[in-house]
């Protein structure tokens, strides 16, 4: 397979590595909006097999002969390049969020769907080992009813203040990977939120019109009840947890010898509690696009379509307006 990788920064170089290690790919295209960044990447990545080469402009990678394409550009790149790629034939895996807004991500669903594209979503929680476990363990009847499903997201350090007012804001930008993981573990459907959000760290995130911390209730359609919290400041590591409480029985995802939290009274702190997202999930990371080749060679269904990420784009909207609203939203008052 010949693979092309649109956005060489902290993401997609992760996604090169990934690519390289899959048996079936040949080669590696990369190409981003800075050239240079595309070329850095291709040298450091481009002895050995597969060859990574990086091409001089993005438009290159429509006439590269690609079986894929990956894409991890910057946000408010994705619409153009995943429609230039599904009218191109191109089967194309994209990084979460899928566009900047409902209007951008229900285009995409709907180009994919009237070209028979695939485009796979990159929330790569749903290939975490101990999410996918979860799943199963609710699914078989073992928690019992669940009455509780919690997961939170909180990152060590704020990301760089120019990240800020084009990241979308904590719940599209962070909180859509919870949000995701609940109705993929649950298999259920959130229908109303109630979110606030905090200002305590940096003045950024206040001028930005965004929060550093945010949570949200939310009531799903079974009547179970859910909550999920992000933070920007959590120095005590990278704490991506979920939680689910049954009537029978209770399992907590992301909870092992790394997890940055000290039991008390006598626990010890982690000797190496997890420093960011890359070291959580470099598994699922793998996982999502050992995936993604199973379906460009047509072996498997997409794990992650544009639909589901749609989804999850509502609720994370009905949470913004419920923060800025102070009030309870119905994910009908948001829904397309
Ligand atoms: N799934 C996850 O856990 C996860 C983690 C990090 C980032 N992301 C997502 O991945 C995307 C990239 O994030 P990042 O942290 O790597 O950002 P980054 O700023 O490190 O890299 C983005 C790159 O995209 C390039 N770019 C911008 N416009 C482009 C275009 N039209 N064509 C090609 N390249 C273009 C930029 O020059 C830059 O090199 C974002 O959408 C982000 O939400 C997902």
């Amino acid at each position: 397979m010949r693979i092309g990788l649109a956005g060489a920064g902290r993401i997609g170089a992760r996604h090169a590595a990934a690519l390289r290690k899959l048996p079936e790919v040949e080669a590696v295209v990369v190409a981003d909006a800075d050239p240079g960044r595309a070329r850095e990447l291709a040298a450091r990545l481009g002895g050995g097999t597969p060859e990574v080469t990086a091409l001089d402009a993005v438009e290159g990678l429509f006439s590269a002969g690609l079986d894929g394409l990956v894409v991890a550009a910057a946000t408010d790149a994705h619409a153009t390049l995943v429609e230039r790629a599904v009218t191109a034939r191109i089967p194309v895996f994209c990084e979460k969020p899928l566009a900047s807004d409902i209007d951008g991500t229900f285009q995409i669903v709907r180009a994919a769907a009237g070209a028979g594209v695939p485009v796979q979503v990159g929330f790569q929680r749903r290939f975490d080992a101990g999410n996918a476990a979860a799943r199963e363990a609710l699914a078989s009847g073992r928690l019992g009813w669940l009455h509780t499903v919690r997961s939170c997201s909180f990152d060590p350090a704020p990301p760089p203040a120019e990240y800020v007012p084009t990241s979308g804001g904590l719940f599209r930008d962070c909180l859509i990977h919870d949000l995701d993981l609940i109705r993929f573990v649950t298999g259920r459907e959130v229908v109303r939120v109630m979110a606030v959000g905090a200002n305590r760290g940096d003045d950024f995130f206040r001028e930005a019109g965004d929060v550093d911390t945010g949570s949200a209730l939310l009531i799903l359609d079974d009547g179970a009840l859910g909550q999920v919290s992000a933070t920007r400041y959590n120095a005590a590591g990278y704490d991506a947890r979920l939680e689910l409480f049954g009537s029978k029985d209770s399992v907590i995802a992301g909870l092992d010898d790394r997890t940055p939290a000290t039991a008390l009274p006598d626990g010890d702190q982690p000797k190496t509690p997890y420093g960011g997202f890359m070291e959580r999930f470099s598994d699922a990371y793998d996982a999502e696009l050992r995936a993604f080749a199973d379906v460009v060679a047509g072996r498997r269904a997409n794990p992650c379509p544009p639909e589901e990420a749609l989804e999850a784009f509502y609720l994370a909207e009905a949470c913004e307006l419920s923060m800025r609203e102070g009030r309870m939203v119905a994910v009908e008052e948001v829904r397309r």
